[in-house]
């Protein structure tokens, strides 16, 4: 009989406390759910440090910084909190957005 586990721990862009926990995860293939993937809500602002790329990519910043994620690693699953509809649809579609290597660079020189 195999058995399941999976992490959940605080970690977005702009708080990467955990990332010796979420290589460990990669390695092994353990999910890593991060919760307050979007600096709840901060991210997601008109001034948030992924707006210009945003911009440039032509997503909205909650949607580069939920791609950013999941780009990072296989086993990484994101739980945006919304209470807006809106938003979910819109945060869906970051599934959907590719970041070039170029970007993800950028992105990850953030921190
Ligand atoms: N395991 C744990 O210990 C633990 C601890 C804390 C949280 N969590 C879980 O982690 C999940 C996420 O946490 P969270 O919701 O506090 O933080 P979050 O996902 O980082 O941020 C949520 C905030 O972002 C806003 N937002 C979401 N999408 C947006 C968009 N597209 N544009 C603009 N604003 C947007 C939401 O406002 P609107 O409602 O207006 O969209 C909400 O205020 C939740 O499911 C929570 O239960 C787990």
């Amino acid at each position: 009989m195999g058995s399941a586990t999976d992490v959940q721990n605080l970690y977005n862009l702009v708080n990467r406390q955990s990332q010796a926990v979420l290589d460990y995860a990669t390695a092994e293939g353990i999910a890593f759910i991060p919760w307050f993937p979007i600096a709840t809500g901060d991210l997601a602002q008109p001034g948030s440090p992924v707006a210009e790329i945003a911009a440039e990519v032509g997503a909205t910043p909650a949607q580069v910084a939920l791609a950013w994620l999941l780009h990072i690693s296989p086993v990484v699953l994101p739980i945006p909190g919304t209470t807006s509809l809106e938003h979910l649809t819109e945060n869906l579609q970051a599934a959907k957005l590719t970041l070039s290597d170029d970007e993800v660079a950028r992105l990850n020189a953030l921190a």
